[in-house]
């Protein structure tokens, strides 16, 4: 944060000493070839570093200036179902909030901000999430405002939490999760996920004005979230295919993935899975192979989606064959 302020000062003091510089160039008495120079010059190093600083300025304010949605003041049960059910939904979490990817959610030993082979954006660890992190000190309704709206308890906006497909997750699956969390046995982890450290850099406020990225802000959710419908159904398996994230890899309308995205480049599964039957994809989503036995990929999380219930997992397949198998033309 200080670091960043300082980061900020020096490049406003850049830009006043580049305009400083086309000002005098501007008044000089040295002849008319050096004064164009000179005014020329400084003029647009001057207009550079302003829009560098601009843009740091909007990337540092998305994520410092605190997120005004409001915290519920919800108290989580934490019946035997909920437990149970909280658990499944808990294995989307582990790919990021635990270092085997498994329960307990002990916290990450990834930074995020350091792109594979790309620049370092600063230092973002997924935080421990048991009873031994900060949040036996949050409410439940303030984690189910970071979980959903992607927001601190402090009112910073968090980033890289995949909020896009976690706001649209029901109230009575968004309070399961809550309900396991609390009930993880409180495991203490790597000092850097306890320390609230995270933060990013100059760099990372350019993408974030660029809108290379976006913090994971959503807007308030202020009506209830009712689960779908039970049974097997095209609504229910929207709902999962969307709070399940399948779209980060497969795209927006599930017909394949954008390569200039920052996740994985998943194939067009509608096309795929139309002449699959129920029990191909149980398969596929239980034990990682398709119809013909190969072994997908392991950038296909198959191993988050075990715990889904039969009929879950038949009604994301019926969703998907209600879809249109090629992408809309543009
Ligand atoms: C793509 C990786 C990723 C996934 C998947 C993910 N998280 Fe996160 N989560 C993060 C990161 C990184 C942060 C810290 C962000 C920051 O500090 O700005 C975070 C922060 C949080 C916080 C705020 C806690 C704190 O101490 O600051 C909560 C609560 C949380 N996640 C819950 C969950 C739950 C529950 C799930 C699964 C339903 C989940 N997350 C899935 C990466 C992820
Ligand atoms: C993190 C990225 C990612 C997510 C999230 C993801 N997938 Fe995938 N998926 C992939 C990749 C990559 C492949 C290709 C694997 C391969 O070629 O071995 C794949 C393959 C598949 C296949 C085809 C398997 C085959 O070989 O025929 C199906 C079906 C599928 N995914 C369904 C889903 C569904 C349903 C969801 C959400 C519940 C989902 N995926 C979420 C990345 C992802």
């Amino acid at each position: 944060m200080i670091g960043n302020l300082i980061a900020l000062l020096i490049l406003l003091a850049i830009v006043v000493l580049f305009g400083y510089l086309a000002k005098r160039s501007w008044g000089t008495k040295r002849g008319a070839l050096l004064k164009w120079v000179g005014v020329i010059l400084s003029g647009l190093l001057t207009l550079v570093f302003l829009l560098v600083f601009v843009a740091a300025l909007i990337g540092f304010l998305k994520t410092t200036i605190p997120a005004s949605n409001p915290v519920s003041n919800i108290k989580v049960q934490s019946t035997p179902e909920q437990l149970a059910r909280g658990e499944t939904l808990a294995q989307l979490c582990s790919g990021c909030h635990s270092p085997e990817a498994k329960p307990p959610l002990i916290g990450g030993k990834e930074n995020f901000a350091q792109i594979p082979n790309g620049p370092n954006l600063g230092t973002v660890y997924s935080p421990n999430l048991t009873p031994a992190g900060e949040m036996k000190d949050w409410t439940d309704g303030e984690i189910i405002r970071a979980i959903r709206e992607g927001v601190h308890k402090n009112g910073r906006p968090l980033i890289v939490m995949p909020t896009t497909s976690f706001s649209n997750m029901s109230d009575s699956d968004v309070q399961a999760l809550v309900a396991y969390l609390r009930s993880q046995p409180a495991t203490k982890h790597a000092p850097q996920n306890d320390l609230n450290s995270n933060s990013v850099n100059l760099l990372a406020f350019l993408f974030l004005a660029g809108g290379v990225f976006e913090t994971s802000v959503q807007p308030p959710i202020t009506q209830p979230i009712p689960d779908p419908p039970t049974g097997v159904n095209v609504q229910r398996g929207k709902y999962l295919a969307t709070v399940l994230a399948c779209q980060d890899c497969h795209g927006k309308t599930f017909t394949g993935g954008n390569p200039s995205g920052f996740a994985p480049v998943g194939p067009n599964i509608v096309a795929l899975t139309t002449n699959w039957s129920d029990a191909d994809f149980i398969k596929l989503m239980r034990t990682g192979t398709d119809p013909a036995d190969n072994m997908v990929s392991e950038n296909m999380p198959w191993t988050d989606y075990t715990k889904f219930s039969d009929d879950e997992l038949k009604s994301i397949l019926m969703f998907l064959k209600s879809l249109p198998k090629e992408a809309p033309k543009q």
